[in-house]
């Protein structure tokens, strides 16, 4: 249960998402800080999917009537409140004791749906039955492909409404911040999801990051389309494809039989200089031509950053990093002050660009 603010926290509650990341750096380790925020090399393109939005400007629409609107709107069969689900994020009891638990409440409470990362610290199991709301499970493939089976079976036992395949992180991006810290779980944490199998563990290791030498070792860098077959052909869970830029790969994920897109660059972590998220959406929509849904991370601060993913074809968008400052902050309802914010940003956006539900964000809305 979410504690109500005091009248004074209330005056000192954040106005915006930006406002909560120097919260949250001012209470998280340094290690667990500089994980979440940091992108690959440079950060240029953890730079450029937020400069992406902020040089797109919005042709409203005037006199439409808009004292009536809906955000709602349903991907995959899992229904939204409002067109913001949440990114899969790794290790969330970095940011808070309970973490993914404190997370998938939010969610839930906000009529949301939650991507919940393979390397979560609390078992995909509890975090499902925390959530009120329909959780996806993202998934790693682990060159242990019986891990990986178990994985899967575990999600759709769990009652999780889709699987996320993650495709662009063959191996680690180099996260420089990573490496300096010697990025690794403290005492107490694990990939939970990964102890049966014996791969919880992120031990500190000598000039790398634990996290890039544990996908070295563990994560199957050799996958091509065949195993999106693969994957589809142990499940029958719908299988959406998440890191996708390239309108030709796009094309292929939908023959591959993937269920929806995920037009990513994993937040900036993987490869720097990778074309920025909203740049390549267009390219992406034209291919995908309608035949499955389009989400789209990497920049959200917004609600009119949300406004330009759906004007270019996303259905909805993936918030990633302010969901970790809002449960490093405050936890849970830090998080669901967040979703409140974005949402109401997003509302006040719709009516301002002259629409009263979702399918009127139309290209035309952007210059
Ligand atoms: C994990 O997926 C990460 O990007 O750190």
């Amino acid at each position: 249960m979410t504690e109500q603010p005091t009248p004074q926290e209330l005056e000192d509650l954040p106005i915006n998402l930006f406002e909560y990341q120097p919260l949250a750096k001012a209470q998280l380790s340094r290690m667990a800080y500089d994980y979440y925020a940091s992108g690959a090399m440079d950060e240029l393109t953890l730079r450029d999917n937020r400069a992406a939005f902020e040089r797109r400007r919005l042709r409203f629409r005037v006199l439409a009537g808009v004292g009536e609107r809906s955000s709602r709107g349903e991907v995959l069969g899992s229904e939204f409140s409002f067109p913001v689900l949440i990114a899969p994020m790794a290790f969330q009891g970095l940011a808070d004791p309970a973490g993914e638990l404190a997370t998938a409440r939010a969610a839930g409470a906000a009529g949301t749906v939650m991507v919940l990362s393979t390397l979560s610290n609390v078992a995909l199991e509890e975090v499902v039955a925390a959530s009120s709301g329909a959780v996806w499970f993202q998934l790693y493939v682990y060159r242990d492909r019986e891990a990986t089976q178990a994985l899967v079976r575990r999600a759709e036992a769990a009652g999780c409404r889709a699987l996320v395949l993650t495709v662009d992180a063959p191996l680690l991006g180099r996260r420089e911040r990573d490496i300096r810290n010697r990025f690794h779980l403290p005492a107490g944490l694990e990939a939970k999801n990964l102890h049966a199998a014996g791969y919880g563990a992120l031990a500190p290791v000598a000039g790398e990051s634990g996290l890039a030498a544990y996908v070295g070792s563990l994560l199957d860098p050799n996958l091509t389309w065949d195993d999106l077959s693969w994957l589809r052909s142990i499940t029958s869970l719908p299988v959406v494809v998440k890191g996708i830029v390239r309108g030709d790969d796009a094309d292929l994920a939908v023959e591959a039989g993937a269920a929806g897109i995920v037009v990513s660059n994993h937040g900036g972590r993987q490869l720097d200089t990778a074309v920025a998220t909203l740049d390549c959406l267009e390219e992406v929509s034209a291919a995908v031509a309608g035949r499955v849904p389009i989400l789209l991370d990497g920049g959200v601060r917004r609600g009119t950053d949300v406004i330009k993913a759906i004007a270019l074809g996303a259905q909805a968008v993936l918030l990633g990093r302010p969901i970790l400052w809002g449960l490093g902050a405050r936890g849970e309802a830090g998080v669901a002050h967040v979703l409140d914010l974005l949402s109401a940003e997003f509302d006040q956006a719709l009516a301002l660009c002259g629409c009263r539900n979702l399918g009127e964000i139309k290209p035309d809305l952007l210059v």
